[in-house]
């Protein structure tokens, strides 16, 4: 089917986002969280792994987000870090069809092809050759104290820490520095990171020159974190999350099958209720309402209650975003040619800083 193929590319209809998240303030420890200032004319760049759907924690967490700054005039890059999926894990299972679901949930969120630039890893080298200058830049002691990583290692499937492991958030730096990016959305977890791209530019610009690379910053997600329908992260391997994917009656089912409590007053109680906050948090974020709002309505209609509330809220939201899901998963043609545009752009711009670094560094043949 290829008759959709125009409404495929047109950037999501405004209607359909009638909550749009507001932009939260960028963070960063040498530049506090400030005025974002306007978003026009910034270069943000963001990414996920393809390692599965996406699932609602992504979609209030940052999703949300890049469309809202995409609509303020942003320059958005997103990549698809498909050389991060073999950090952790000895082989990239299914990374075709990952990558070109993570293609299909970035489109039907709201990100437009035709000015987001859309790309994996692995197609740009010139991205990943940026990973040799700037790991001369970084102490192993560094690298070894990455919270972060040290927290991966810890929860790691594998039995030995490989070289890529902990070197990633220097390949996550290339990321965001090869395209000079401005701002980086990004969740709690990644703040480390971010502090490895900020030094790398930094060290560099010292080292081989100033100005080369700018300084990114970190815009954290306002909304609150999103548990999963037991109360702890949302997290696939968990079963704990409801992917953008699902379909109504999945939802209705993994909603139904959430850890709630006995207490028939419904009451908005993050610490001492997890179960029941997480559904309560749910239904508010998709009805744009606060969770208090959601529990004082609920009121004693207990667990049952709750769950059905949810379980509309969550269908009714994602109704629009799960039919365009569904068409653009008709035409795998159009999601691999996003990807092919995306990484001729995402060549250009990495070729050039490329050749600047090179030059900087006073490399012989460049140019
Ligand atoms: N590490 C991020 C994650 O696991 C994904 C990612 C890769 C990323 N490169 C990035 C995020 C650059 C922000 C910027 O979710």
């Amino acid at each position: 089917m290829t008759s959709t193929a125009t409404t495929h590319a047109a950037a999501a209809p405004e209607a359909d986002h009638p909550h749009p998240a507001p932009v939260p303030a960028p963070v960063g420890s040498a530049q506090p969280a400030a005025d974002p200032g306007d978003p026009a004319g910034r270069r943000v760049l963001t990414g996920d792994r393809p390692t599965g759907p996406l699932h609602l924690g992504h979609y209030f967490g940052t999703l949300r987000n890049r469309v809202g700054l995409q609509r303020q005039g942003a320059e958005l890059f997103v990549v698809v870090a498909d050389y991060q999926v073999i950090t952790d894990r000895d082989i990239a299972d299914r990374l075709a069809e990952h990558t070109e679901n993570l293609v299909i949930d970035y489109l039907a969120t709201g990100l437009d092809p035709d000015r987001a630039t859309i790309f994996a890893h692995s197609a740009v080298p010139a991205l990943n050759q940026l990973l040799l200058p700037f790991l001369s830049l970084v102490t192993v002691a560094e690298l070894n104290r990455n919270p972060t990583v040290k927290d991966e290692i810890a929860h790691s499937r594998q039995s030995a820490v490989s070289g890529l492991m902990f070197t990633y958030p220097v390949h996550q730096a290339a990321d965001i520095l090869f395209c000079k990016a401005d701002l980086v959305p990004v969740g709690q977890d990644q703040l480390p990171h971010l502090e490895v791209a900020r030094t790398v530019a930094r060290r560099f610009n010292e080292r081989y020159g100033a100005g080369i690379f700018p300084q990114p910053r970190a815009l954290l997600s306002s909304a609150p974190l999103l548990p999963g329908t037991d109360g702890t992260k949302m997290s696939k391997s968990r079963g704990n999350a409801i992917a953008l994917a699902a379909d109504a009656d999945e939802t209705a089912r993994l909603v139904r099958a959430a850890r709630t409590d006995a207490e028939r007053r419904i009451t908005y109680d993050p610490a001492g209720r997890p179960g029941v906050a997480a559904l309560v948090l749910l239904a508010a974020l998709c009805q744009d309402r606060t969770p208090e709002q959601v529990a004082e309505e609920i009121g004693d209609g207990g667990a049952a209650a709750l769950k059905r509330t949810v379980t509309e809220a969550v269908n009714e939201h994602l109704r629009p975003i799960r039919a365009r899901r569904a068409e653009l998963a008709t035409d795998r043609g159009h999601i691999r040619r996003v990807l092919r545009t995306g990484a001729e752009r995402a060549n250009t711009v990495a070729d050039a800083t490329l050749t600047e670094v090179r030059a900087a560094m006073g490399a012989v043949g460049s140019a």
